[in-house]
């Protein structure tokens, strides 16, 4: 047999999905994998049960449906101010996860470098290996999860095409302030390197955090390529609904990267999501004290615990930091812990590109009475993790 391509070799499986299966067979509950488990919104789901009798049912425009388009412009404009053309400046995708491979195929050459901070979201490593392109990892240091200036400008000096910044981020749950997305801004001026911005958790910010969208920096519409998903925050992870923002010359390269990829996103869904996207202000209000709640319940609870960790500033993820047991096998831990205590996590070495074992992330994108129940699951987790502390399994 010939062999098959070696892209693919570094790769492991995905950590995530690995603590789900293992969550699942000890009937464990899975704060590892961050998705809802409560019903989109209902306006959304009737508008869903119409369409499919509409005749929405073959190939659509391959970077989007006008209307889609226009619905999202729309809502562009009244959360960032900018006036985008839906034609030129907006490719729909196939979730964000298409929109950032397809982004680092417009901006890369095999071999060109990107700078990712680390801990980063697992996809962009592999997105990386599958364009060819070398990551260059600058820490954002725990536990505030913050950035060293001279660290991130000596990965400029590196001469990078480009930088992903994930904001507000997964895993570590900061938002950035503007004097750090202008430090990032300045130093794109200064080496001429394109910003690709994961936004995907823009309407999870707590109070009194807030989210400023990094294209709306002076100068920076026409380097920035910003990645965007409708599954957080209309609840539809299984949609595969994304988009990419970017100046017109960028996405006439993305739109021919993604129709080759995958021609285009889901006919019925589109036009669907089109109710969605028009939602008021109201709707992500909702959303954002809906979230608040469960961030609430889930950090007054680890509180409570005495447990580690950095009060996340957005999205649903919480690092805890569970050195106190001596782990230096997250993975073992994590693994142990959803046997054990019935709660599963992701291990943090997932994420970091540095040799660091004693992270765990928890998601709360759950309701109150599972993350209650978890609570009280890991109640016994201090007493079990010390007495279980030198036997080495970990
Ligand atoms: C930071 C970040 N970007 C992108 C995604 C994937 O989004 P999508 O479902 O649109 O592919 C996730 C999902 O967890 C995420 O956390």
């Amino acid at each position: 047999m010939p062999t098959l391509s070696s892209r693919t070799d570094t790769f492991t499986e995905s950590m995530i999905r690995k603590m789900t299966r293992i969550a699942i067979d000890h009937n464990a509950i899975n704060l590892s994998q961050g998705f809802p488990d409560f019903n989109p919104p209902k306006a959304l789901l009737d508008r869903l049960s119409q369409v499919v009798y509409e005749n929405h049912h073959q190939y659509e425009v391959t970077w989007g449906s006008q209307k889609m388009r226009e619905a999202l412009a729309a809502k562009h404009k009244h959360f960032t101010g900018q006036t985008i053309d839906p034609d030129k400046n907006i490719v729909v995708t196939c979730g964000s996860t298409e929109a950032m491979m397809a982004a680092m195929m417009s901006v890369c050459n095999p071999g060109d470098k990107v700078i990712v901070f680390s801990p980063f979201y697992e996809n962009y490593g592999a997105d990386a290996i599958l364009t060819s392109a070398t990551p260059i990892y600058v820490p954002l240091n725990p536990p505030a999860f913050t950035f060293d200036v001279d660290q991130l400008e000596a990965a400029f000096h590196q001469n990078p095409k480009a930088i992903i910044l994930c904001n507000p981020s997964n895993p570590s749950g900061r938002v950035f302030r503007m004097d750090e997305l202008q430090v990032i801004a300045d130093f794109a001026q200064k080496y001429d390197t394109f910003v690709i911005v994961d936004e995907v958790y823009e309407h999870l910010v707590y109070a009194p955090n807030k989210h400023i969208y990094f294209s709306t920096l002076p100068g920076m519409f026409e380097r920035t390529i910003t990645c965007n998903s409708l599954s957080k925050t209309y609840s539809i992870t299984g949609w595969r609904l994304g988009y990419i923002v970017a100046p017109a010359h960028i996405i006439d390269v993305a739109k021919k990267v993604h129709d080759f990829l995958t021609v285009g996103a889901a006919a019925p869904l589109q036009e669907a999501i089109v109710t969605a996207l028009q939602f008021d202000d109201s709707y992500y209000d909702q959303l954002l004290s809906i979230y608040a709640e469960k961030r609430e319940v889930f950090i007054n609870g680890l509180k409570r615990l005495h447990l580690n960790f950095t009060e996340p500033e957005g999205a649903y993820y919480v690092m805890v930091d569970v050195s106190e047991f001596g782990v230096t096998d997250d993975i073992r831990f994590c693994e142990w812990m959803a046997k054990e205590v019935g709660v599963a996590a992701v291990p943090g070495s997932s994420f970091f590109h540095e040799n660091i074992q004693h992270y765990i992330r928890f998601h709360f994108a759950k309701n109150v009475d599972t993350l209650t129940e978890a609570l009280n699951r890991l109640e016994t987790l201090r007493p079990k993790a010390l007495a279980a502390k030198n036997s080495h399994i970990w």
